[in-house]
């Protein structure tokens, strides 16, 4: 595996895969990986002769220093998980690099994707992350650019500024990897206490009960799923039963054929995101 710290090295280990026509396959990480970034860069070696992985801590994506601060950084463990499955090109900028004094970001649209769900709870943030991921993609000009449903409104975001990006690359969505009991793999895990990571594959249990012929509507479905994952302790910010491409609510289950059911709580000191799809 080959390591640029700066965007001319990178633009150099890159020119022969393009001089080439290889096709290029993108995992953009913010580090501490784990079994589900490395099922992202697994799926990009398997579809393309090229994958760059990139490990980036974007300060412009949190909205809050204390997390900014704490975000776990383990860079040279991460290159050895990254040489393990035979990662190509590992992207490791610094912040100047990312963002040069003379660059500026495009002002992009993100609609009401912004304001709901996660955008209500972290503002700024998806400002910040499509600011990276166009200036990530405007160096590495990928054919293919990987992103997990774990994060689905990030990704949807990213799917709705595809015309605004106009780089022509095709967004792919990998599949959340799991721990054995369900809790949905992050980096943040490992900051839970052994009763917090005890009750924490509460959450999938939950989005998994979501069956329509159990519950006569959408709002059925959240007030019990509300319930029982305060009831465990978790304080709620939001269960939400949307249609997965506009991500908004549905009133009854037959509203939309593609629903996500997402969730998010705080668990002692961290946030957990989770979500599944049904029919
Ligand atoms: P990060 O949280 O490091 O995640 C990098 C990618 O890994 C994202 O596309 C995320 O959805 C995916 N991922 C995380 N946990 C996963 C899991 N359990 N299963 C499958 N995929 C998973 O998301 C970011 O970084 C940043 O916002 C970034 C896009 C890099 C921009 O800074």
């Amino acid at each position: 595996m080959k390591i640029a710290k700066t965007n001319e090295a990178l633009a150099t280990l890159l020119q022969d895969a393009k001089a080439a026509n290889h096709s290029i396959g993108f995992v953009p990480t913010m580090g501490a990986l784990h079994a589900g970034h490395i099922a992202l860069i697994e799926q990009s070696k398997r579809e393309n002769q090229i994958t760059v992985c990139s490990i980036f801590v974007n300060p412009t994506q949190f909205n809050d220093a204390a997390d900014l601060a704490k975000y776990p950084r383990t860079e040279e463990v991460d290159a050895q998980k990254l040489e393990k499955v035979d990662c190509d090109i590992l992207y490791l900028p610094t912040v100047d690099e990312v963002y040069p004094s003379d660059w500026q970001s495009p002002d992009f649209d993100l609609g009401h994707f912004d304001s709901i769900m996660e955008g209500k709870m972290r503002p700024g943030h998806f400002k910040g992350m499509a600011q990276v991921v166009y200036r990530l993609l405007y160096l590495v000009r990928p054919n293919k650019l990987y992103m997990g449903q774990k994060d689905l409104q990030q990704f949807t975001i990213i799917k709705h500024l595809i015309p605004q990006f106009n780089l022509g690359f095709e967004l792919i969505c990998a599949p959340i990897v799991r721990e054995a009991d369900g809790l949905a793999m992050s980096s943040r895990n490992v900051r839970l206490s052994e009763d917090e990571r005890a009750i924490a594959p509460l959450i999938y249990k939950t989005l998994t009960t979501a069956n329509p012929a159990n519950f006569k509507s959408p709002s059925t479905y959240r007030d019990f799923a509300i319930t029982q994952l305060e009831h465990a302790y978790m304080k709620v910010e939001y269960v939400e039963v949307v249609d997965r491409n506009s991500l908004l609510p549905v009133n009854n289950w037959t509203e939309s054929q593609e629903k996500a059911i997402c969730v998010a709580v705080q668990l002692g000191p961290i946030r957990l995101i989770d979500n599944i799809f049904i029919d």
